[in-house]
């Protein structure tokens, strides 16, 4: 029996034999009709570690600190390898991070509950634990970015992020605009290098830049959570802070001021406003569940832009680790990985210092 080796094989690849030879044909062998090959690029270490699109370095991060007035650090249940941290250890830490890349922290106080009112007037005491704990970073870590958080839940006793009206239905949005204002003209005075507005109240980065500029705080920055979500995902922070309502309790709803997690357009409107009003940077947040919102922003602002990987996103890469279920560090690095290439310049992260150990471990 004749066959030509020829039949039925993609031109170029035949083997040229006579055709009357006789012969088994053998399992195909001969390559696909395929030139262009993306897996040369991937090859060996050496190509994917020079093609890397993205990289995340300790620079690119912005640790979150909680702070206590106790002399203990008190590890936070939710958070592991997360604790507060007294104020005496505060400015040893923020060197330490600073030794390690990272430059920016962002200062949270757990208000002692004796001190908490409806109103969260202690955010107006100019020596409570926020503004002691500027200054001692700014004592001790004079190199450290400090971003202060200008909200009131850690203040108040319902712990919304501003001040109720009278019904106690809803934040009073302009006498919480007011409160805001003043408080972040106090951080500035403890040196912070960046306010930066939690809370979602309308009109507050325009107010704050004002109140600033007449306090003769011109060189103090604004880091606007623009895009931040009414996200379950915020439930450990609250947990660290004090503000999370008591078990049995319904949890706290701030949908009337922090965005529907829905919305993408609305998103946009909030990072323009924020930005005509005199932001400096833009926040998205949550991160990993938003990395749409990050690119959006990222192709419609020069502004820099931080995406705060919150509690919740943390908490659950380590409870699936515990389980055995998820490789802690390579989940950790992958998420980061994926809010630098949605757009993000910096992430605030509570991973941020086990990050640059292992960065600096593997250089
Ligand atoms: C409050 C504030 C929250 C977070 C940062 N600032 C919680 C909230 O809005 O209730 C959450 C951060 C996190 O979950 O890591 N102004």
């Amino acid at each position: 029996m004749t066959k030509c080796l020829t039949a039925g094989r993609p031109a170029g690849f035949a083997v040229a034999l006579p055709c009357s030879f006789t012969y088994l044909d053998p399992p195909m062998s001969a390559p696909l009709d395929q030139s262009v090959r993306l897996r040369r690029l991937r090859a060996t270490a050496g190509i994917r570690a020079m093609l890397g699109e993205t990289v995340v370095e300790p620079r690119h991060l912005i640790q979150p600190l909680f702070v206590t007035e106790g002399d203990v650090a008190e590890p936070v249940g939710s958070l592991p390898g997360v604790s507060r941290i007294p104020l005496a250890q505060l400015g040893a830490k923020c060197a330490e991070l600073l030794a390690l890349g990272i430059h920016g922290v962002a200062l949270f106080p757990k208000v002692d509950p004796a001190r908490k009112t409806a109103e969260g007037a202690e955010a107006l005491n100019p020596s409570n634990l926020a503004y002691r704990a500027i200054r001692e970073v700014k004592a001790k870590s004079p190199g450290t970015v400090i971003f202060a958080d200008i909200a009131l839940d850690p203040y108040t006793t319902h712990g919304h992020d501003g001040i109720l009206n009278a019904a106690g239905t809803d934040v009073d949005n302009d006498r919480t605009v007011e409160a805001l204002v003043k408080m972040s003209v106090f951080t500035a005075q403890a040196g912070a290098d960046f306010v930066a507005p939690s809370d979602m109240m309308d009109g507050r980065v325009q107010a704050i830049r004002k109140g600033l500029d007449a306090a003769g705080h011109t060189g103090t920055g604004i880091l606007a959570y623009s895009a931040k979500f009414a996200s379950a995902f915020y439930g450990p922070f609250r947990d660290a802070v004090g503000s999370a309502r008591k078990v049995g309790e319904a949890p706290i709803s701030k949908a009337t001021y922090q965005m529907n997690p829905a919305n993408r357009r609305e998103a946009a409107r909030e990072a323009i406003l924020d930005a005509e009003e005199g932001a400096d940077l833009l926040m998205v947040k949550p991160a990993g569940a938003y990395l749409d919102i990050i690119r959006d922003l990222r192709e419609s602002t020069n502004l820099p832009i931080a995406a705060y990987q919150v509690s919740g996103e943390y908490a659950q890469l380590h409870a699936a680790a515990e389980k055995g279920w998820l490789d802690l560090r390579a989940t950790r690095d992958e998420s980061l990985l994926a809010i630098r290439r949605a757009g993000a310049d910096v992430i605030l992260s509570y991973f941020a210092e086990a990050y640059a150990r292992d960065f600096a471990a593997r250089r």
